[in-house]
């Protein structure tokens, strides 16, 4: 069995599974029930000023059968008083001492963050996570993404806390932002011991249309919340990328966003997260995930000897790349297993109407075949295809040559007119015009060579 620990920025943890600073995390009473099935860390429901919630306050994006696939919160940070949550985070440490609680804290004023900072130390925090992302009712008081957005400020205040934190500080990021990587850049500035991210997504998650008001409706009206679930996570998951690929950054990273498998943690840790935390995925399902998140884990860990989980982090970091340095020779074509064919078409539709008409229809059968000479190895048709395994994308270079962009632009020999036979679209096949209409065209028309 893997050994599932971490030490992250100092912060230790029995697993690399925390919940993330959201509703489950709002009292001890929900903390030490989810330290109890397993859970290896809490990052508490932000501490900071008084605030008044809404109600209602949550909006949900559902997709066929799968409900919250995209979820949505107008809700502010902790309305619970201050003294109330340090009593309990003492009350949780003392009770688990091996699971890590770290305090999330969003304040204003130099004195504020430094009282703020000495009392959760002194409740026994672990950790301490620094909120620059909340979306929505904070910014406009000056605090959460209004500080995300803004790196030198963000850098000041880290500064602020630095000055008398004795635990780990991790600065958890807003993704509303066009460079995640500046403000990363400035957290590592202010000696920030980590980074978390992603915190929600500005976002509208749709409208009313028989009352003309966006959800959630409060008395009427609406307003922009903050996006998370399920939905989010290849936003998040290239955020962390980002930063992952920041030269000389080495901070650890704490992965969050839309997480529900073990299978969506292992890609959080392959792109170079340290820990990972959850919310939606809770509130959805309960802390009883933690059991298929810790199994699944350790499986996988086990299948691929690999003795810690610290060994799989960051372990695709290397293979993204920008894509002028992707190699231009490698090429894939579809291929249909007719075995597996369930005769639905929908990848003739979508090769057809939404590719490059590379997938033919013969006459008394209704299992289309690959135009192999039209087909540009989009992946369209293997994506769309409901039959597992049905449709694969095979290799056919022959894997001797690797030519880039990057390459052939330092060799001063890119294609610079539709002419040169090396530039894309001159080989690729298209239909004649005047055939859209016909309704008997040929099973298929040879391919422009
Ligand atoms: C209802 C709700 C309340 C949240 N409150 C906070 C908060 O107080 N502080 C914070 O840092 N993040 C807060 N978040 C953001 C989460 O910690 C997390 O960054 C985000 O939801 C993405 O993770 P997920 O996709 O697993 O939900 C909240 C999220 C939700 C859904
Ligand atoms: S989408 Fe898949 S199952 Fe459907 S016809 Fe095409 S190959 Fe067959
Ligand atoms: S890979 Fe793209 S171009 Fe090729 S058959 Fe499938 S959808 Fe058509």
């Amino acid at each position: 069995m893997a050994d599932l620990s971490i030490n992250f920025a100092g912060i230790k943890s029995p697993n690399p599974f925390w919940l993330a600073s959201a509703p489950p995390t709002n009292t001890g009473y929900q903390v030490m029930k989810a330290f109890d099935a397993g859970w290896g860390g809490a990052v508490w429901k932000t501490l900071a000023v008084p605030v008044i919630n809404t109600s209602s306050r949550y909006g949900s994006v559902n997709y066929k059968d799968k409900r919250m696939v995209g979820f949505n919160n107008i809700e502010l940070i902790s309305d619970r008083p201050v003294a109330d949550n340090l009593r309990e985070i003492e009350e949780v440490k003392k009770r688990f001492t091996d699971s890590a609680v770290i305090a999330s804290l969003m304040f204003q004023t130099r004195e504020e963050w430094h009282r703020i900072v000495r009392d959760v130390e002194n409740a026994g925090a672990d950790g301490i996570e620094l909120n620059f992302g909340c979306p929505h009712g904070m910014c406009e008081r000056g605090m959460g993404s209004a500080v995300g957005q803004e790196p030198k400020v963000l850098q000041t205040i880290v500064e602020w806390v630095m000055e008398v934190a004795k635990i780990p500080v991790i600065v958890k990021l807003t993704p509303n932002i066009t460079d995640i990587t500046q403000p990363a850049i400035a957290a590592k500035a202010g000696g920030a011991n980590a980074i978390s991210l992603i915190n929600t997504i500005q976002s509208l998650v749709g409208v009313d249309i028989d009352n003309f008001v966006p959800y959630p409706i409060v008395d009427g009206k609406s307003t922009n919340g903050g996006y998370c679930g399920p939905a989010v996570k290849p936003v998040a998951l290239n955020m962390v990328k980002n930063c992952a690929q920041i030269p000389g950054f080495n901070l650890p990273i704490s992965g969050i966003g839309g997480i529900e498998t073990w299978r969506d943690a292992v890609e959080f840790m392959l792109l170079g997260s340290g820990s990972v935390q959850i919310a939606t995925a809770v509130m959805h399902y309960g802390f009883g995930i933690i059991r298929e998140l810790t199994s699944g884990l350790n499986n996988y860990l086990d299948e691929k000897g690999f003795a810690s989980v610290n060994e799989i982090v960051g372990k695709a970091v290397p293979n993204v790349t920008s894509w002028e340095n992707l190699n231009l020779k490698y090429e894939v074509k579809a291929e249909i297993h007719e075995e597996k064919c369930i005769e639905c078409q929908l990848c003739y539709t979508a090769c057809e109407d939404g590719a490059h008409q590379a997938i033919g229809l013969r006459e008394g059968s209704r299992i289309p075949y690959i135009i192999k000479e039209n087909c540009v190895g989009c992946n369209l048709c293997s994506l769309v295809c409901p039959s597992e395994g049905c449709i694969t994308m095979e290799r056919v270079d022959d894997g001797s040559q690797h030519l880039t962009w990057k390459q052939m632009t330092a060799a001063g020999d890119i294609p610079t007119d539709f002419n040169d036979p090396r530039a894309g679209g001159l080989l690729h096949h298209a239909n004649p015009t005047e055939q859209a209409f016909v309704t008997k065209r040929p099973l298929h028309y040879e391919a422009k060579v």
